[in-house]
């Protein structure tokens, strides 16, 4: 089946620069991205930065900075960042863009005449680090877990967002997989959370937040956060407000969101009840993905205690850091990264492992023709990568094959063959130069680049050193 996607990132917050953790997405968008093009499917691929709101403004204030200069020079850092490790978006949103902006106004008026929008009051706690109210009951001793930080009680005037309506009809379309949340257990923890509670309606507005998209028939107030970065996922794809309704169902009944799972809650109803309310379709898909967690705890600036990108594209390359991140554990469920742990899967999975194979079989391929063999398609690797977003598992099907090939060489000694049958010693090198041809496809996805060194150093019959080993 030739399904089309628009696959997305959340837009990453413009405060703090990329780390591995916000790098964890982005890689698993692009690897699902390229095995959709390699399978010759149509598939768009969006991610950006989220610009606007309070946490933004309050780390401008810190630094002495404009925020457009703050968020000028992060988003600038996320591109570049996303570019080094070979992410091959479609599409790069930015909320301070002047065309999104106007889009999230068109968005706002249209709302507004209809009365999905009314003005009313507004009480709540709000965690900065979220940019969310939060329910008493989220909060560990009076602290939002994810941010460890006192929420601040806030009592407004606001534009409110009509929730409460949608409910039911939200509740079916998540039951019945018209809106698919995956793993189930998220999907069974946003319908158990749905089922035991009205929803209030939203306050969409902030008063005291001046970094912000001005409400167009209010100019005392700005755009909420999280209404503004929503929208982006159909700015992002070129729709052009509530009038553009054929791309607006073109988009959103094709939307496959990649999201982690704090962000969830909102995910599974802010948006789709906007969505609703532009009488657009529900995405297809949310896939929720654990966190990359350091010493137990997520890691992320705001606790401080993260691995920085660069730290770790020193120490390995780019395609390292990809296999490293993706092979580390269950897509869905959290994992706990340490260099030394990933230091040695390192040796072992790609020195040892792949590194070692590619050498040993160029190597002994002496004097003869490499075919290239038909493509093989292996179920269950398809299965894992496309359907399960277990990208562990696919990559384990691809070390079977690895881990077999150099069993596979110590059994035969092709070294000795080549001297006492020539025979059987082209068709055990024909053998093991099929299996990495076909490595070398199957891991396209992960690695491009060293997919593409197999290839050449194949045809070519030329030496390579792939991943050098990595002493301490
Ligand atoms: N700006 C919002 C998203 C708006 S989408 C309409 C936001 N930004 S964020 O920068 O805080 O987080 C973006 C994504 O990065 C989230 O999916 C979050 O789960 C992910 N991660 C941030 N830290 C992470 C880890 N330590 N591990 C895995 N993912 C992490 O939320």
């Amino acid at each position: 089946m030739n399904k089309k996607t628009y696959l997305t990132t959340p837009i990453y917050y413009a405060n703090a620069s990329p780390h591995i953790g916000t790098a964890y997405t982005t890689i698993a968008g692009d690897v699902w991205q390229r095995f959709q093009l390699q399978h010759k499917k149509e598939s768009f691929f969006l991610t950006g930065t989220d610009e606007h709101g309070l946490k933004i403004e309050k780390k401008a204030q810190d630094l002495k900075m404009k925020p457009q200069e703050l968020v000028d020079k992060i988003s600038a850092e996320f591109q570049y960042l996303w570019k080094k490790l070979e992410i091959a978006n479609t599409h790069f949103i930015r909320t301070s863009d002047i065309k999104h902006q106007k889009i999230v106004q068109a968005v706002l008026d249209d709302f507004f005449q209809k009365g999905i929008i009314y003005k009313g009051k507004y009480e709540g706690l709000y965690c900065v680090g979220c940019e969310q109210f939060k329910n008493p009951s989220d909060l560990i001793e009076g602290k939002c877990p994810d941010h460890n930080i006192k929420p601040e009680l806030v009592q407004e005037e606001s534009y409110l967002l009509k929730m409460s309506e949608k409910q039911s009809e939200l509740i079916n379309k998540i039951k019945t997989d018209q809106l698919k949340i995956r793993p189930l257990k998220y999907k069974k923890e946003i319908l158990s959370f749905l089922e035991n509670q009205v929803l209030e309606d939203i306050a969409i507005s902030r008063p005291q937040v001046k970094w912000g998209i001005p409400l167009p028939f209010d100019s005392q107030h700005t755009t909420y956060v999280w209404l503004d970065a929503f929208l982006s996922y159909l700015t992002g794809f070129g729709w052009k407000g509530p009038q553009d309704k054929k791309r607006g169902k073109e988009i959103s009944s094709h939307f496959f969101h990649l999201i982690g799972k704090d962000i969830l809650r909102v995910h599974a109803t802010i948006w789709p009840i906007i969505l609703m309310h532009l009488n657009l379709e529900l995405p297809q898909k949310i896939f929720v993905h654990g966190h990359i967690l350091s010493r137990g705890k997520k890691m992320s600036k705001s606790l401080g205690n993260v691995i920085s990108l660069e730290e770790m594209l020193e120490k390995f390359n780019v395609e390292a850091t990809r296999y490293l991140l993706l092979s580390a554990g269950s897509f869905g469920e959290d994992v706990d990264v340490t260099l030394e742990r990933i230091t040695e899967k390192y040796n072992a999975d790609l020195a040892n492992g792949l590194g070692n194979l590619v050498s040993r079989v160029i190597s002994l391929n002496k004097n003869l023709k490499v075919s290239i063999p038909e493509k093989k398609e292996l179920g269950n690797f398809q299965l894992f990568l496309e359907k399960k977003l277990r990208f562990d598992k696919a990559l384990e099907e691809i070390w079977k094959i690895i881990e077999e090939s150099n069993v596979y060489i110590e059994k035969n000694r092709p070294w000795e063959l080549m001297k006492s049958n020539q025979k059987k010693y082209k068709k055990v090198m024909s053998i093991l130069t099929s299996n990495l041809f076909l490595i070398a496809d199957l891991i396209q996805p992960f690695m491009p680049q060293t997919a593409l060194e197999i290839e050449k150093s194949l045809k070519n019959n030329q030496a390579t050193i792939l991943f050098p080993r990595i002493i301490k």
